[in-house]
Parts: structure tokens; C-alpha cells; sequence
């Protein structure tokens, strides 16, 4: 191995409103709050959704500037376990009045999209079984049921020469990457 692995850690993102964002990560999305308090002249708090596996995922930082348009991050994205968890986020979600609430499939993940009240775009997302060449950006109908959605996946996507078992993927891609 050249580098070895490393996987993803945490995200801050820097606030304007800190209690504001505090609360609606705990009360809509759910975060556990780990850990809250002042460092290097700012308000910072810690948050996960699995205190199994993190003490946080995402941390929260008083002292944003510049505009509310301005884009750096387009995306954080947070992994559920199961389709199941991805229909109730998004019923929750929906019950919350977030904007911009879209359901999009990707082939190897299917993917709710939405906003947080500063505008920074957030996902939930769950895995499928398969590897779809990336990018891929369906429209996903969360009323047909969970196997509806499967076979229109392999449906829509099963042609491409690259659609394989996303296992196949990784021990293929974890060999180049060993090498
Ligand atoms: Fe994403």
C-alpha cells in the first residue's frame, strides 16, 4: 500500500447564527450534542449521529463572514443504514418545511437532498448493491416501494458496460489501490 487508508473524519462548517444552527441540527436532523463550548475566541459545538462509531461528524463554529450566497461547500452528505431510514428522513424533513427537499438516485446510492436554514446543501443517502459510472443524477420516485426501486435501478442502469456488484468495485479498486 502507497499511502495506506484514511476515511473521512468530520466536517465544521462555520456559522453565522451558531444557536440558531445548533438547534436545527439537533431538533430537525437529530444530532446528539457531544460537546459545546468556546476555543480560540469562537463558539463551538460537536455533534454525530452515531456515538457508537464518532464522538462527532460534524462540528459547528461561530463567526462566518462574507455573503450568505457565496458557495465553498456544496455538498455534506450523511450515510443512513437502509432505504427505510431514507424514507423517514425524508418524511421528517418534509414535515420540517427544509428547502429545496429533492429525491435524487445516483445508481450506487439513492440520495434526499435539502437545505439547512444558511443554505448550505446537506444529503441523507443509502447505499445500493451496485457500482453505477458516476455522475448520475435520476430523479428518485420514494413512492414505489423499496423493490420497485431496485429493479428500476438495475433497469435503468444495468446496460451501462461499467454496472457491476459495488463488492466487485471495491476489491477490484482496493487491488489498483494496494499496488
Ligand atoms: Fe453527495
Amino acid at each position: 500500500m502507497k499511502y495506506g487508508t484514511a476515511s473521512l473524519g468530520h466536517v465544521v462548517l462555520f456559522c453565522f447564527d451558531f444557536h440558531k444552527m445548533k438547534d436545527f441540527y439537533t431538533e430537525v436532523l437529530g444530532f446528539h450534542l457531544s460537546d459545546s463550548g468556546q476555543a480560540r475566541g469562537n463558539d463551538i459545538c460537536f455533534m454525530t449521529l452515531d456515538p457508537a462509531r464518532d464522538h462527532h461528524m460534524l462540528a459547528l463554529a461561530s463567526g462566518r463572514t462574507g455573503s450568505r450566497e457565496d458557495r465553498v461547500i456544496n455538498h455534506i452528505s450523511f450515510r443512513v443504514p437502509s432505504l427505510a431510514d431514507l424514507r423517514m428522513r425524508h418524511e421528517l424533513l418534509k414535515k420540517a418545511g427544509v428547502k429545496d427537499l429533492e429525491t435524487i438516485t445516483h445508481g450506487s446510492w439513492l440520495s434526499v437532498y435539502y437545505r439547512d436554514i444558511e443554505n448550505n446543501r446537506l444529503e441523507f443517502f443509502c447505499d445500493t448493491p451496485w457500482y453505477v459510472q458516476q455522475p448520475v443524477v435520476k430523479p428518485l420516485d420514494l413512492s414505489m416501494s423499496d423493490d420497485e426501486i431496485m429493479r428500476v435501478t438495475v433497469e435503468d442502469f444495468g446496460k451501462n458496460p461499467e454496472f457491476k456488484p459495488m463488492t466487485e468495485w471495491k476489491s477490484e479498486t482496493t487491488k489498483s489501490f494496494s499496488s
